[in-house]
């Protein structure tokens, strides 16, 4: 049993900025499934988006939001969110994160911070570090964590599940006590007590076979959430990426917006810049109207992939800018100075989670979610370019300041340890392998980015039998953390598909060939989703 004031689950920039904030108040335990800096956050590339220029305005950075959310984002979230966040950046900067600077002086002659453009976006607004934004949001992060001695990191421990006090069998108020986290190296189960626990955990990329996201992403913190009661809304919304690399050594490695924000142009094998006549912002449309066009493309052509071109671009420029994708692609045989990217869109963002307030309040007291696990009305029905990093930064410093402007609670609740199944059986792993892969496949085959009413109704039925099988395994067997994951994105995967199947209409990403408009009577509706509703 270990005993903390704030437990926090993920160590991306919404775990580590709240960690930060409330390090000064108590003792903070940083629980993470890997290595410290592995997260979704590490891998983001374009940038955050801020209003940091004398041209733009918070005007237009929420209008470009609400566009892009379809009608579903709440306004004054996004208000708060884009007013708040030039503050949140100031203070990473001060904390030593090194964005990427501008080649030409300010009018006063002093250093400007270079601004990128991505979809969607009506003006250059992308705060960035060439295209490795979130490899140096991690540095910064963790730098500073290791001057805060009240800050524990348990790096390789997976959190299982919430404790709460109705799963105890109290009644009154549900409150969280705490997590049981598996430790993967010293193979035991801890339990974790704590006022106050934050789920960080980020998204579940993972529940689809193609996706941007790192092996983390098996949307753990909805899953447990969900378990624990707390509500769950918009998960039909899952972001589909226009440009992911096509290769067939390549796993999961993304083509930034940011290279079509600075010119790069989408062509069919054949040359023809398709995106012409979809959207008058063409390659830079919006990332649901990209990925549709892109994958309607696809299979008029019967071609695996779609060309992204920015050849015409000096190759300095794109060297200077761009210097990862660069390097990664050339280790593949590509030179993006000198030929086209072959790309193909897949699961990126999780733009639905566990309904939160804009101070990480969830309906569970005790429990708080921040960054990509949250659901707080931003995104709506798409999520705008580079608006989660920033969402992140300001929703945790909200939930630092709420949390730290009352006493935290005290408990006298009784926590038990962690019961564990008893058999293990190595024959039987296969069914965990199988099971994990047969789920991927049938998101991506029947719950993408074009849905149907039958599609989505047989993977309804098909992850049931999975999750009964998956369940009898669970309670059997020694936990994994292979288990613990199946476990997780078969929960997260019947949310996406009960989500899709409650809304009567194509909106934002639920794009439902059954219900091919908009319906204004779902306008402004959340599908929201909890345990035995
Ligand atoms: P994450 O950064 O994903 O961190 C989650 C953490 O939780 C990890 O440490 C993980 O190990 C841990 N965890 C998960 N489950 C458990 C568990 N059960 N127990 C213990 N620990 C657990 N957004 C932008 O705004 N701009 C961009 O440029 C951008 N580029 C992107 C590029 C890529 C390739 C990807 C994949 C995403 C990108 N995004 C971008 C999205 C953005 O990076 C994420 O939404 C954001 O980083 C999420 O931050 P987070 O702190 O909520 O979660
Ligand atoms: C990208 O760089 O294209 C990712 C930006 C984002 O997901 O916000």
């Amino acid at each position: 049993m270990k005993h903390f004031d704030f437990l926090i689950l993920g160590s991306g920039i919404a775990g580590l900025t709240f960690a930060l904030k409330v390090a000064p108040r108590g003792r903070v335990a940083i629980v993470t499934k890997k290595d410290r800096a592995e997260s979704n956050t590490n891998y983001a590339q374009g940038g955050i988006a801020s209003v940091t220029s004398k041209t733009d305005s918070f005007e237009s950075h929420v209008q470009d939001t609400l566009t892009a959310g379809a009608g579903l984002c709440k306004e004054s979230v996004v208000r708060t969110i884009v007013g708040e966040g030039p503050a949140r950046i100031a203070e990473l900067i001060a904390l030593g994160m090194k964005f990427s600077e501008s080649a030409a002086p300010s009018k006063d002659g002093g250093k400007q911070l270079d601004l990128g453009r991505e979809g969607g976006h009506s003006e250059r607004r992308i705060l960035h570090a060439k295209d490795v934004t979130g490899r140096e949001i991690e540095r910064a992060l963790l730098d500073a964590i290791s001057r805060q001695p009240n800050i524990e990191i348990f790096e390789n421990h997976i959190a299982i599940d919430l404790i709460t006090s109705q799963k105890l069998g109290y009644v009154g108020e549900n409150r969280c006590l705490g997590a049981y986290v598996f430790d993967k190296k010293g193979n035991r189960v801890w339990t974790f007590a704590a006022p106050v626990t934050v789920l960080a955990t980020g998204g579940c990329g993972k529940v689809y076979l193609y996706t941007t996201n790192p092996d983390i992403a098996t949307g753990d913190g909805v899953a447990m959430a969900f378990r624990a009661g707390a509500s769950i809304a918009n998960m039909e919304f899952v972001q589909f990426h226009p440009t992911c690399l096509y290769h067939p050594k390549a796993k999961s490695f993304l083509i930034s917006e940011a290279v079509r924000g600075e010119g790069g142009i989408l062509k069919t094998l054949d040359g023809r810049e398709f995106m012409d006549a979809v959207h008058p912002l063409k390659s830079l449309a919006p990332r649901d109207i990209v990925a549709r066009a892109i994958d309607s493309e696809m299979k008029k052509t019967g071609a695996d992939c779609v060309h992204l071109d920015i050849t015409h671009k000096s190759a300095k420029f794109i060297i200077e800018r761009f210097p990862n994708i660069h390097q990664t692609c050339l280790r593949y045989g590509i030179d993006i100075t000198r030929e086209p990217i072959p790309v193909v869109p897949a699961a990126h963002y999780q733009c639905g989670g566990v309904v939160t307030n804009l101070d990480g309040g969830t309906d569970i007291a005790g429990l708080f979610a921040v960054g990509e696990v949250a659901c707080t009305g931003l995104h709506g029905a798409n999520r705008l370019a580079s608006n989660s990093l920033l969402e992140a930064l300001v929703c945790a410093h909200r939930a630092a300041e709420k949390i730290l402007s009352a006493p935290l609670p005290k408990s006298d609740f009784k926590i038990p340890v962690w019961q564990s199944g008893s058999a293990t059986n190595a024959d039987e792993m296969v069914v965990v392998a199988h099971n994990w892969d047969e789920i991927r496949r049938l998101m991506w085959d029947y719950v993408g980015i074009v849905r149907t009413n039958k599609r989505l109704q047989r993977a309804q039925k098909r992850l049931a039998n999975l999750q009964q099988e998956i369940q009898e395994y669970y309670w059997n067997f020694i936990v994994t953390a292979d288990l613990l994951e199946l476990r997780n994105i078969a929960m997260v995967a019947e949310l996406i598909v009960h989500c899709a199947l409650q809304r009567p209409e194509s909106r934002g990403l639920n794009y439902n060939l059954d219900f091919p408009g908009a319906n204004p009577a779902w306008s402004q509706r959340d599908s929201v989703v909890r345990r035995g509703s």
